[in-house]
């Protein structure tokens, strides 16, 4: 029987590529850039599976033109907004992320990037590159205290959690929103949980881990921009578009919140207009999970995801598990 067909969109780490081709015939995208739809579609073309970015709109059109014979898109992250899940399912192919491997990185990110607005190393550090330091100075780049403030999380899954864990270091008082509270969590952090006009109005720092959906998108707009406290610190590394961009960029300009801290944006690699014009935030280009063990890990999951599937076995992380039903009944 002839080697199945899998696509790789980008190049991932080496050694994950080595067990996928011990297994199948692969062929990886020889560029480091994301591919447009057009070649996205030629290319998968005939395969039986394809490891997908989260650059990658995988969509009911691609999966089309990919043809019937494939069974699994593994997405190379814990995000999955670029799947069209229901489509996938209609066209009976499993869908997989990278769940749990990629906590630690994250809420690590997270942490630096809340401790880097707060103490302003960005905008201190092109200071002394740009030759204008001086000497010490009393009053010179006074940030924000950290210690015994309030850090909102908005969604307390595993990421969020780990966030929490790391904060606790910094002796924050964590407070949180989600769907429904979670007594252990509570119990271990002394953590509160609040509504969600609580949480904005309540935080000192507030940082996103909800997935983007349909509910979360602009989650922080305008209006939320206002009820913050002025000297509070938004932090995003989940999803760009769960934050209105422009309507940040124009509360920071106003002083409505104090600064920044983000990994993602909503159109990325692009920033809204005057958003890097701002001293009081810190941008960075969606690298939370980027960290050597990480990136193999993830690789891992994706791969043994791929090795099930196209073996009729069931993959450890679906996000559409009526697929597998539908399969097991033909
Ligand atoms: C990265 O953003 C991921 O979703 O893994
Ligand atoms: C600062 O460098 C201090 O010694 O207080």
């Amino acid at each position: 029987m002839s080697r199945k067909s899998v696509y790789v969109t980008r190049a991932i780490p080496e050694e994950n590529i080595d067990e996928l081709r011990k297994h199948f015939d692969v062929e990886v995208n020889p560029d480091d850039r994301a591919l447009s739809k057009d070649e996205l579609k030629q290319k998968l073309k005939g395969r039986h599976a394809a490891i997908s970015l989260l650059t990658d709109a995988v969509d009911g059109d691609v999966l089309d033109a990919a043809g019937p014979q494939l069974r699994i898109v593994a997405n190379y992250a814990v995000g999955f907004n670029n799947f069209d899940v229901a489509g996938a399912t209609q066209r009976n192919v499993v869908l997989t992320n990278t769940p749990g491997v990629l906590d630690d990185a994250t809420a690590t990110h997270t942490m630096t990037l809340l401790l880097a607005t707060a103490r302003r190393i960005a905008e201190s550090d092109k200071f002394v590159r740009d030759g204008k330091w001086q000497g010490w100075a009393p009053m010179f780049f006074v940030g924000l205290d950290v210690e015994r403030k309030n850090l909102g999380i908005a969604g307390l899954g595993r990421i969020g959690k780990a966030v929490a864990k790391r904060a606790r270091g910094f002796d924050m008082n964590i407070i949180y929103s989600d769907v429904k509270p979670d007594a252990d969590f509570e119990k271990a952090f002394g953590a509160t949980y609040v509504d969600k006009d609580t949480l904005i109005r309540e935080s000192d720092f507030l940082t996103m881990h909800v997935p983007l959906t349909d509910e979360t998108r602009h989650y922080i707009g305008a209006k939320e921009l206002k009820a913050m406290k002025k000297t509070a610190v938004l932090i995003n590394a989940s999803r760009g578009p769960v934050v209105d961009e422009v309507a940040l960029v124009q509360a920071l300009k106003n002083g409505e919140i104090w600064g920044a801290g983000l990994d993602v944006f909503e159109d990325e690699p692009k920033l809204a207009s005057g958003l890097v014009d701002l001293p009081n935030v810190v941008v960075v280009p969606h690298i939370a999970s980027a960290t050597p063990q990480t990136r193999i890990a993830m690789g891992e999951i994706a791969v043994n995801n791929i090795i099930k599937v196209l073996n009729g076995q069931v993959p450890d992380t679906c996000v559409n598990p009526e697929v597998l039903k539908s399969a097991a009944a033909q």
